[in-house]
């Protein structure tokens, strides 16, 4: 591997000679004695590997089990071991869960303690959030988060806001006009036209973007997915854009950012994301990752197709556009060509309908056993459009085009949405699986458009509340 130069708890290390698809996980307790970042699932699920990595001036916690090492060229990464101060200094998160009682075997501490220092560093205190990556066996969560809410107030430590202040041009030298790292089976391109060339060059190769879902391939199917290219360089593929049309989401923008924009504009699609895996898991995982992998119960597509999203992909010089539903032509088969990739994807400017129902085993850190996004107008009680879409309810992410046609033109009653009960059958054949029998997922999505129109009338369903 092309040496890749990152800031390891303060020091500069570079790397080569390793193959680009090596964990940081394994890469720091095999290769560097850092054995504090534990491994405990090696998929993403109990945050014991968690660990800090700043760059452009915001930290975020992320799982060293699914992070490749070129994924941190040019940033600064903190384990637990460089969470502590120079000179053995505890930070006030550490210092804290020694007060609180926060730790009884110790093995979810190290990843606890990062995630807690991590969300301390950007002034965050939402605690069941930060926290629902890391799994905690015997301890039992209070005592965490007495310790996170006593060290909350305390200032942030130098050595922490050193990594936040640090720009990569201070590891990476003259780093403008030289070219990105690369091997014989990898590439790091540094703009979405040198991704063009590069993977039109290698059709078959192995795109990886947060490497939420290509990770476990190497964890966990010990895949080789050479030759590959990380994504993350591509400067112009990251953002999100307001134009006077709406909002244009570049394929590398991670739903973290994406649930800052969607506060904004679509409320109940930002609280969709945050159910979405964990701070560790949004803080990677890319919005044209979720579309790419064509999996029938991921939670981005269902809200944007019921947006109205088009899709934006590009193959070599040739782009073309098209509607996001269009996308999913079957289960594990989408409209992409080898060579081809995701560009972005834009939602057109509206008026905020949209409405978002996630039903998972766990509320935190669980894929969708239904996820139904709703976007009807109704004007003067009559519903003029409606764009209703699922996961988890075929093989692809897919409106509920019946449905939608038996209530346009309808008054918005609980008798139009009686009437429509025989077209959902029609739309959806469901299976049953692990995480939901195939009546539930019919049964829970009819009550969805129901809950949809309960919401309309004032009286919405809190889930975080068991009412009688
Ligand atoms: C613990 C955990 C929890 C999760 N929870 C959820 C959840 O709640 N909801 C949910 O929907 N998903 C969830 N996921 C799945 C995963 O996070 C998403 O599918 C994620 O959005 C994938 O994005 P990524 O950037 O990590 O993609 P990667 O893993 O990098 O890539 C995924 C696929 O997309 C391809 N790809 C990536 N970018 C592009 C591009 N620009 N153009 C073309 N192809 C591309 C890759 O080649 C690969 O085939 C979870 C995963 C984990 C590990
Ligand atoms: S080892 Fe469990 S999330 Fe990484
Ligand atoms: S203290 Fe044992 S797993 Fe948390």
């Amino acid at each position: 591997m092309a040496e890749i130069v990152f800031l390891l708890n303060g020091e500069t290390v570079r790397v080569g000679q390793e193959p680009a698809t090596r964990t940081l996980l394994d890469w720091l307790r095999d290769t560097r004695g850092l054995t504090g970042t534990k491994e405990g699932c090696n998929e993403g699920d109990c945050g014991a590997c968690t660990v800090m990595v700043s760059t452009a001036g915001v930290a975020r916690a992320m799982n060293g089990c699914l992070l490749f090492l070129p994924q941190l060229h040019g940033k600064a990464v903190r384990t637990v071991e460089g969470i502590s101060g120079p000179d053995g200094q505890l930070h006030p998160m550490q210092q804290a869960m020694i007060d609180n009682h926060g730790s009884q075997c110790g093995f979810c501490t190290p990843g606890f303690v990062v995630s807690m220092a991590v969300a301390h560093a950007n002034g965050a205190s939402d605690w069941d959030d930060q926290l629902a990556g890391n799994l905690c066996r015997c301890t039992g969560y209070a005592p965490i988060i007495r310790a996170a809410r006593a060290a909350a107030a305390s200032p942030v430590p130098d050595w922490i806001t050193s990594d936040l202040a640090f720009t990569s041009a201070e590891i990476l030298p003259g780093v403008r006009g030289q070219a990105a790292p690369a091997g014989p089976t990898f590439a790091m391109p540094r703009s979405s036209d040198e991704l063009a060339d590069w993977y039109a060059a290698h059709p078959d190769a192995t795109l990886v973007a947060g490497a939420t879902d290509v990770g476990l391939w190497v964890t966990k199917q010990l895949r080789d997915l050479a030759p590959v290219a990380f994504l993350d360089g591509c400067a112009d593929l990251k953002g999100i854009a307001e134009t006077d049309d709406g909002l244009r989401i570049g394929a590398c923008a991670t739903l973290a950012e994406l649930r800052v924009a969607m506060a904004r504009h679509h409320p109940g699609f930002a609280e969709l994301i945050r159910r979405y895996g964990s701070a560790q898991v949004r803080g990677a995982a890319t919005i044209g990752g979720n579309i790419a992998n064509g999996s029938p119960i991921g939670d981005g597509p269902p809200a944007l197709i019921a947006l109205g999203a088009t899709l934006h992909l590009r193959k070599g010089e040739t782009r073309r556009a098209i509607p996001l539903e269009d996308f999913f032509i079957d289960y594990g088969k989408q409209d992409r060509a080898p060579g081809e990739f995701v560009e972005g994807v834009t939602i057109p400017r509206q008026p905020d309908r949209l409405k978002c129902y996630k039903l998972s085993k766990r509320f935190d850190q669980d894929i969708s056993a239904v996820c139904g996004c709703f976007n009807i107008t109704v004007e003067s009680g009559i519903v003029r459009a409606a764009r209703i879409a699922f996961g988890g309810m075929a093989g692809i992410p897919k409106r509920a085009a019946h449905v939608e046609t038996a209530l346009v033109g309808q008054p918005w009653t609980e008798d139009t949405v009686a009437a429509a009960q025989d077209a959902w059958e029609r739309d959806f054949a469901p299976m049953s699986d692990m995480r939901a029998s195939a009546d539930y997922r019919m049964t829970a999505a009819r009550n969805m458009l129901r809950r949809c129109l309960l919401a309309d009338a004032g009286t919405p369903a809190q889930v975080l509340e068991v009412q009688p």
